[in-house]
């Protein structure tokens, strides 16, 4: 899969791709992710790509032309699934989504700042809107690097054990159990007498429990859905 971001601060997203899991993904080819400097594709003086709005109001706008040549540029090299822009005013992020996307191919996800981006290309280009959270951050970088880990984790060969991304929260409707390990007893507490009773019968039982009883307590609305 590839993913390509544009982005008007670019080093933003240099570390978050860089270790771990998705440096992973990246070494067995399993995941690119390209980061696109908006400002090499602006035909305006000092690079400018956003720009006063119309009507008055306090922030900037990002401009249609630098983003329109940016994405024009890109789709000569390949077809998009989905051109999504981050933002809070989208839909919230979960891991429904991830796993859609993460059956795609090609993804392009477009970072705003300021205000916002124009709405001329919100309506003519971007087929998503997603917002990680009901908060607003200073720019798209962050929100695009989760949905990038989110959805990275999830393509076949990225994790070791093909199981684990099954049995994480949320992905049956359900948070995940609590999870132990060595020492048995520290400081005289002690793990759940059944994880070492070897009958993985009653372990899952009680895993299944467990989930089930920190949903109902921490997160009823997932339940209900
Ligand atoms: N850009 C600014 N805030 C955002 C949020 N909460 N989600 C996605 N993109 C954003």
């Amino acid at each position: 899969m590839t993913i390509d971001i544009i982005s008007v601060v670019p080093d933003l997203l240099k570390s978050p791709f860089a270790h771990s899991i998705m440096k992973r993904a990246a070494d067995k080819g399993l995941l690119t992710v390209n980061v696109i400097n908006l400002r090499d594709y602006t035909t305006y003086a000092r690079a400018q790509v956003d720009d006063y709005q119309f009507g008055g109001g306090a922030g900037m706008v990002m401009m249609i032309e630098p983003l329109v040549n940016a994405v024009e540029s890109l789709q000569k090299e390949k077809q998009y699934d989905e051109i999504i822009y981050l933002t809070p005013d989208g839909g919230t992020f979960n891991q429904k989504m991830a796993n859609t996307l993460s059956l795609k191919n090609n993804l392009l996800m477009i970072c705003g700042h300021y205000k916002g981006i124009d709405q001329r290309f919100r309506d003519h280009f971007i087929t998503k809107e997603i917002s990680i959270g009901d908060y607003v951050l200073s720019g798209g970088e962050l929100a695009a690097a989760v949905l990038t880990d989110a959805i990275g984790r999830l393509l076949p060969g990225v994790l070791n054990d093909e199981s684990s991304a099954l049995t994480d929260s949320f992905q049956d409707n359900l948070l995940a159990p609590p999870v132990y390990t060595r020492p048995e007893n520290f400081r005289g507490w002690k793990i759940p007498e059944v994880l070492k009773s070897g009958n993985h019968k009653l372990i899952e039982e009680w895993r299944h429990n467990q989930a089930m009883e920190r949903t109902v307590l921490r997160r009823p609305d997932i339940l209900e859905q």
